[in-house]
């Protein structure tokens, strides 16, 4: 990460509470927006997977083992795959005990539940449709269980959602079944890439520790999907003094488990 020298002054960068606060609450739950939500930020990421039954739930690994307790729940049934379990077997699951005893009982909420919660709470979503290879047609699904909630309506669409994916197939299909919903990609293509990943996509969304200054203002000279700039939301950014760093390279968003830290560092 090399810092710029111009003493240009920059707008702070959007911050966005990675699963959540995940800080403080264990990661991808409702207690997890929730804090987002008492610290006063209104954009939290999550990561949606499908069950073997076809609904989505929010949960990142794409298995159960590290964030809930269906190892004791389910001892026959390793490796614990996420697509491997239904929507009532993960109903049952300890989702906050691991992070702490306050949080014993919290659950993985479908998209569902936690489309409702954020709604109630006023936040916006950054959508990650995670290991799309291992979920066909959860595209698909995602855009209906947004729509039926009503996050395809005009205003939502506009101001509230951005849906990203590691996968450009993924994030391509979106675009091609709701070109006028923001999309993001996840990773760093090379500069000479960047071109045809503005055609599908809106924000490039890559690691810190793989952005310039160079980089950011690459991306930034392009127009994305929509005929905006396109933008740089960086992850995952934890500490004071790296997103101080990382908002010097001029990037648009951090996305943080500890978005107070960063909302003080650069501000
Ligand atoms: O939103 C960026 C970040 O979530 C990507 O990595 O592994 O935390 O889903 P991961
Ligand atoms: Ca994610």
């Amino acid at each position: 990460v090399s810092a710029r020298t111009s003493g240009t002054k920059r707008t702070a960068p959007v911050v966005f509470a990675h699963r959540g606060a995940s800080a403080y609450a264990p990661e991808n739950t409702l207690a997890a927006v929730d804090k987002a939500d008492a610290l006063g930020f209104d954009w939290v990421e999550n990561d949606v997977q499908f069950t073997k039954d076809g609904v989505l739930v929010v949960v990142h690994d794409t298995d159960l083992k590290r964030t809930t307790d269906a190892e004791e729940v389910f001892p026959d049934r390793a490796p614990w795959a996420v697509k491997d379990f239904t929507a009532a077997e993960i109903a049952r699951l300890d989702a906050g005990s691991w992070f702490g005893p306050e949080f014993a009982g919290t659950r993985v909420p479908t998209l569902k539940q936690y489309l409702d919660r954020i709604e109630r709470n006023r936040q916006k979503l950054l959508l990650e449709i995670k290991s799309p290879e291992i979920y066909p047609g959860i595209e698909k699904e995602t855009l209906r269980v947004l729509r039926q909630k009503g996050w395809l309506d005009r205003s939502h669409v506009r101001n509230r959602l951005v849906v990203q994916s590691f996968g450009a197939d993924s994030v391509k299909k979106v675009h091609q079944l709701r070109p006028d919903v923001t999309t993001g990609f996840l990773g760093t293509p090379s500069v000479a890439d960047l071109p045809s990943y503005a055609a599908f996509t809106d924000q490039i969304n890559p690691s810190y520790t793989s952005v310039s200054a160079d980089y950011v203002d690459a991306v930034h000279a392009l127009k994305g999907a929509h005929g905006k700039k396109l933008r740089v939301n960086t992850w995952t950014v934890n500490d004071a003094a790296t997103a101080a760093k990382v908002a010097g390279l001029g990037v648009d968003g951090i996305i943080t488990n500890n978005p107070d830290v960063v909302r003080e560092a650069t501000r």
